[in-house]
This record gives structure tokens, C-alpha cells and sequence, in this order.
């Protein structure tokens, strides 16, 4: 099974990418093939919205999109990981999915299973109400079957950060 991460914090070692090592390893203890795009250090910018592509062809800019969604057409799941950015994903993360565009058609014929690991600074009830609702919607619209969300709070630094989500993310990791 091959499994692609697109990762959203610029913080190599931050909190995000701590979970997300964590899933690593819990794929790895069953045999999976996991492929990270960091994508705060890649060369991907914004949909232009002009449509070349018809949503089922290949976008016209000259950057790393394209291998991206060759990359999700060769996967059997996908996981957005992203830091809570004013309740919403990063901007990283949400520049990769608008590219989604171009391939719309052919992802969605893929019925990939998907996941989500996000940390948040703030422990409250409400910091993940809208980001669990667009992840819904999304996963509806583009047929992502749904493998687990693990909405870390209280995750403001690594050190702060619960014990517990670790052990989710390598829960997640091992049973995708
Ligand atoms: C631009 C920005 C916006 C943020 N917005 C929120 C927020 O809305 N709610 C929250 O709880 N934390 C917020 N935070 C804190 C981060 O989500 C938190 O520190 C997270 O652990 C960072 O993850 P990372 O280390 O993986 O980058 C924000 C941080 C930044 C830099």
C-alpha cells in the first residue's frame, strides 16, 4: 500500500511533523510505503483558476503541482497534515488541495482513503468545528473514504503536546 502525506507546517520538527513521524512509524511496522510532500518547501503555488485544464487534465504552471497529482494518482490513501491556522488549514496545505483541480475526475474515480492530523495551540471545543466540517464536505466531494482525523489541542509546542495523539497518529499509520 502506498500512502502520501501532504504536509502543511513549515516547521520541519514542529508539532505537525512530530504526529506525523509518529504515523511513519506506525506504517512502517505493518510494511507501508509512505511518501511525504513537504510542502512548505516545495515549489507549489496557488490555483490560477483559468481553467486550462478542464479539471481532468494537466495544469499549466511550470511548478511542482503536476508531479503532486501524478504522485496522488499512483497513491492508495492520502493524509493532509497541517498546524490549525486561524481554524482553517494552513495556507500551504490549502494551496496543494486547490490544485486538486486539475485532476479532479481522476482522483475522485480513486476512492482514496484519506486521512487528517492537525494540531492546534488552543484546547477548546470549537477550534476544529469548521476545519472538521470542510474535511466533510471535501472528503465527500472528491470520494476520499474516511481512515480517521486526529485534531490534536493543546499542541502549541512539542513539548506541550499530549502523549496520546502520538499514540493516535501511530494508530493511524498501522490500520490505514
Ligand atoms: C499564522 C498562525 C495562525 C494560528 N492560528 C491558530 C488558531 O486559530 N488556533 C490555534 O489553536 N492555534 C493557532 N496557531 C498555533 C498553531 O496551530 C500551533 O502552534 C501548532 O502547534 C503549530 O504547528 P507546527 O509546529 O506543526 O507548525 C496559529 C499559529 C500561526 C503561526
Amino acid at each position: 500500500m502506498k500512502v502520501l502525506v501532504l504536509a502543511g507546517s513549515p516547521h520541519k520538527n514542529g508539532t505537525s511533523n512530530t504526529l506525523l513521524k509518529e504515523f511513519v512509524k506506525g506504517a512502517a511496522s505493518v510494511g507501508k510505503e509512505v511518501e511525504i510532500i513537504d510542502l512548505a518547501h516545495t515549489d507549489i503555488h496557488p490555483c490560477l483558476g483559468c481553467d486550462a485544464c478542464g479539471m481532468g487534465g494537466d495544469c499549466v504552471q511550470k511548478d511542482q503541482g503536476n508531479e503532486i497529482l501524478n504522485k496522488i494518482l499512483e497513491s492508495d490513501a492520502l493524509i493532509f497534515v497541517s498546524p490549525v491556522y486561524y481554524y482553517n488549514v494552513s495556507a500551504q496545505l490549502k494551496t496543494a488541495i486547490d490544485r486538486f483541480y486539475a485532476k479532479t475526475m481522476q482522483i475522485t474515480d480513486k476512492n482514496l482513503k484519506a486521512g487528517v492530523i492537525m494540531t492546534a495551540w488552543n484546547n477548546d471545543d470549537w477550534t476544529y468545528g469548521a476545519i472538521d466540517k470542510y474535511f466533510d464536505i471535501l472528503f465527500d466531494y472528491m470520494h476520499f473514504k474516511n481512515a480517521g482525523r486526529i485534531y490534536g489541542k493543546g499542541c502549541g509546542t512539542v513539548s506541550m503536546m499530549p502523549r496520546k495523539y502520538g499514540e493516535e497518529a501511530y494508530k493511524l499509520g498501522k490500520e490505514i
